[in-house]
């Protein structure tokens, strides 16, 4: 039986897929603000480096697989733009950077992190705001999203979560990553009724809008559920699923993105692929 660190354990799908994993006998190492292995507060530097450090002395330095899921909502209020990309961002880049050698050092790892389908269906998303992300940065994406006033925590909720998605998959099919038997992949949930979104709905503005959203298939998904699609990415099945996003979201972003994705490769595209083919080649 293996042993997985899960963040944001206590509550909604981390707490899912928490509960999945020991009931199939795995050890759980959770993290989060309470009710958990390790108590820690991902939205500063040092709460991050204490939790990264609480796992690796918990897991003797191996894990058979993780999942970050330890994230906050856009709820109103420009401070919260901070607070998002804290958690959302950094909460879930740096404990995967300081956790990396340890999943590499069972072979066969899976890595899950929690996106949203807010990546592909928030419009407006300060491009500034997600280079600044993943140039780690957090003042400079503030400074991109509170100019939006009203409407900053939703592009910052998007624009860490599109952030978080990208850092994954250029991370996930590196040497360090693949190549060191490491599955690192993106479960993009559209609204799934946990706290986070009874929050959300709580605020009457705040409902309207998500209430209004199309979701072909009707309501919310089912937080159980996630738990085991989380479960699947983290077993066996899973072993070439490599640097994907997964959309479990009621269909909302194939019906307002229906023809953006799959995209064929433009003329244009072709020297970049060049050299990728050219560097894959070195590699091997
Ligand atoms: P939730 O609120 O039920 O669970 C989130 C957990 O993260 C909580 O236990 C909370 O204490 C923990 N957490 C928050 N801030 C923390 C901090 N500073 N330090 C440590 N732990 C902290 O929410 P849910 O819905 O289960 O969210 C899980 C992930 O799914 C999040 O990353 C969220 O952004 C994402 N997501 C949720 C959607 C939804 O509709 N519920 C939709 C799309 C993505």
């Amino acid at each position: 039986m293996g042993t997985y660190a899960v963040t944001g354990s206590a509550s909604g799908m981390g707490a899912q897929a928490a509960q999945r994993l020991r009931a199939a006998g795995h050890r759980v190492i959770g993290v989060d603000l309470k009710d958990a292995e390790v108590i820690a507060d991902l939205s500063t530097p040092s709460g991050r480096a204490a939790a990264a450090a609480a796992v690796l002395d918990q897991c003797d330095g191996r894990l058979d697989g993780a999942v970050l899921a330890a994230g906050v909502g856009p709820l109103p209020g420009v401070a919260q733009c901070r607070l998002i990309f804290e958690v959302n961002y950094f909460g879930v880049v740096e404990l995967a950077r300081a956790w990396r050698p340890a999943l590499a050092a069972t072979g066969r790892a899976k890595v899950v992190v929690v996106g949203s389908n807010s990546t592909t269906t928030t419009p407006l998303v300060p491009r500034r705001a997600i280079r600044a992300l993943l140039a780690d940065n957090v003042d400079k994406a503030f400074g991109a999203v509170r100019v939006f006033g009203p409407l900053a925590p939703s592009l910052a909720y998007a624009a860490s979560k599109i952030a978080l998605s990208r850092w994954a998959r250029r991370q996930a099919v590196t040497p360090q990553w693949a190549g060191a038997g490491i599955r690192l992949n993106v479960l993009a949930p559209g609204a799934i009724r946990t706290p986070l979104l009874e929050k959300q709905l709580a605020t009457p503005r705040e409902a309207k809008a998500i209430n209004a959203f199309p979701v072909p298939v009707g309501g919310f998904g089912d937080p159980g559920h996630l738990g085991e699609w989380i479960a699947f990415m983290l077993s066996d099945y899973a072993d070439f699923l490599c640097g994907s996003v997964i959309f479990v979201d009621g269909g909302s972003d194939a019906y307002l993105r229906p023809d953006d994705w799959p995209r064929r490769v433009p003329a244009r595209a072709l020297p970049r692929y060049a050299v990728k083919f050219l560097a894959f080649r070195r590699r091997r």
